[in-house]
């Protein structure tokens, strides 16, 4: 995968060393209010990444095939990523140095099942060295078993689409479970399975991007590549229908991985955001959204699930007729929406109410050049979460998105979401006092 694979272990090694030098100087930099807020014993505090946004030449997968397609949709391929894949012990080494507990990453899985029924038990090894290096520096592994990307046989043959792939996912679940899940501390199925109707559920100005005469193009060539005439994957398919597809999957694979290991808390991680009338009117709206993208969740996990992953951004301005975008001079992230850490608590406490399982934040953060934006978007969301558990929401864990700056999907590798700057060449780690400033609250336990 990486073209000088020993220059890049010196790097490795090197970038670990500065990496604990930069602990101690952004350390002294940061002047941050004294903690008022003490978190409960035993509460997570962890990063996030996902196999194929980090690492690198996910080659079998459908996004690579999209990326790589012409036309295409992504603004650029994701080649090597951060080239985790070889890294991954210097990531996790540095992701323990800064005080966090908990790892959360997913099990690719065109990795594990290249071709339909075929396992790689060299590639289960390989997730096996990746929990064991967890253990090793005391890191809780939370592990994803279906971060978006899928095997391309299983977007040829139709993707969350066919009939069959609750089963198909069931049975890659299965073995994963059997040879890995002894090492697993979490396991969720599948991450934001609620995307789409997250995005495109309701009216509202998102919806330009699919169902375009681009898309349909894409989708065909990718079904001729394939030799089968069909490809469903991710957000580009009949959207209902990949729903429905992922709802089957996720009990599917609840049930799978729990027939295993009944004792492994096992748990789905969806897309929320804080979702606001701007007045009566438009509480309808506002309702429906909520019925269309989270409700068959709650209903999910309240019978397949042992918790429920929360992943939440920002807010979203409803009006009677649809979704609106951010008001005028409101300050923006480097995706376009508005920065609003506040996002946890209204999510939280709406989740809390319909939900009686426990929650984790598994994913929150923010995309910008701007580290001390970072730093003040972790401190008011963590303290977000500080006041919910005052008011007693029962949520157990912080993990923040992203551990390094990755492959941002169809916005390839602009948005930074990292704590970890990565050089793209020679993939060096540079800490941001963000990190460091997370690494502060999880060894306090208060922020
Ligand atoms: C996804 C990540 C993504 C992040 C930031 C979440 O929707 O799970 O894969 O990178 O948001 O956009």
């Amino acid at each position: 995968m990486p073209s000088s694979y020993g220059r890049r272990r010196f790097l490795a090694t090197g970038s670990t060393l500065l990496a604990s030098s930069l602990l101690a100087r952004t350390a002294q930099a940061q002047e941050e209010p004294p903690a008022t807020h003490p978190f409960p014993n035993g509460f997570l505090w962890g990063s996030a990444t996902a196999g194929h946004q980090v690492e690198g030449n996910n080659v079998n997968s459908d996004s690579w095939l999209l990326e790589n397609i012409h036309p295409t949709l992504f603004a650029e391929p994701s080649g090597d990523a951060c080239n985790h894949y070889h890294l991954f012990p210097q990531d996790i080494a540095l992701l323990a140095d800064l005080g966090l507990n908990t790892f959360r990453f997913s099990v690719e899985w065109s990795r594990v099942e290249p071709e339909d029924g075929m396992i790689s038990h060299a590639e289960l090894d390989h997730y096996r060295a990746v929990l064991d290096t967890c253990h090793q520096h005391g890191i809780r592994p939370m592990v994803t078993f279906n971060h978006f990307t899928v095997p391309r046989w299983f977007s040829g043959r139709g993707g969350w689409e066919h009939p069959d792939a609750a089963l198909v996912f069931g049975r890659y679940c299965d073995t994963v479970a059997r040879a890995l899940g002894d090492r697993m501390a979490f396991a969720t199925t599948l991450n934001e399975p609620n995307l789409t109707k997250l995005l495109f559920g309701i009216p509202g100005l998102r919806q330009s991007k699919l169902g375009t005469h681009l898309d349909h193009e894409i989708i065909r060539k990718a079904g001729q590549m394939m030799g089968t005439g069909r490809f469903s994957s991710w957000i580009f398919g009949d959207l209902e229908h990949i729903h429905d597809g992922l709802l089957k999957a996720h009990k599917a694979g609840y049930q799978a991985i729990k027939s295993v290991w009944p004792n492994l808390p096992v748990g789905v991680s969806i897309a929320m955001e804080d979702d606001q009338a701007i007045d009566d009117d438009a509480i309808p709206m506002r309702d429906k959204k909520r019925r269309l993208a989270y409700e068959p969740w709650f209903e999910a996990v309240s019978s397949h699930g042992d918790f429920l992953g929360v992943q939440a951004y920002s807010r979203c301005r409803i009006g009677p007729d649809g979704m609106l975008p951010p008001q005028k001079g409101a300050p923006l992230t480097d995706m376009g929406y508005e920065f609003y850490p506040e996002v946890l608590e209204g999510v939280l406490h709406y989740t809390h109410e319909h939900v009686k399982v426990p929650l984790y934040v598994t994913e929150n953060g923010v995309a910008t050049t701007d580290d001390k934006r970072r730093v003040e978007y972790i401190r008011r969301a963590v303290t977000g979460v500080a006041r919910c558990l005052q008011q007693g929401i029962d949520v157990r864990g912080y993990v923040h998105w992203s551990l390094l700056d990755n492959f941002e999907w169809l916005e390839g590798y602009r948005p930074r979401f990292g704590l970890v700057a990565v050089n793209r060449t020679t993939f060096e780690r540079h800490l941001k006092p963000s990190a460091t400033y997370l690494g502060q609250i999880a060894r306090s336990n208060s922020v």
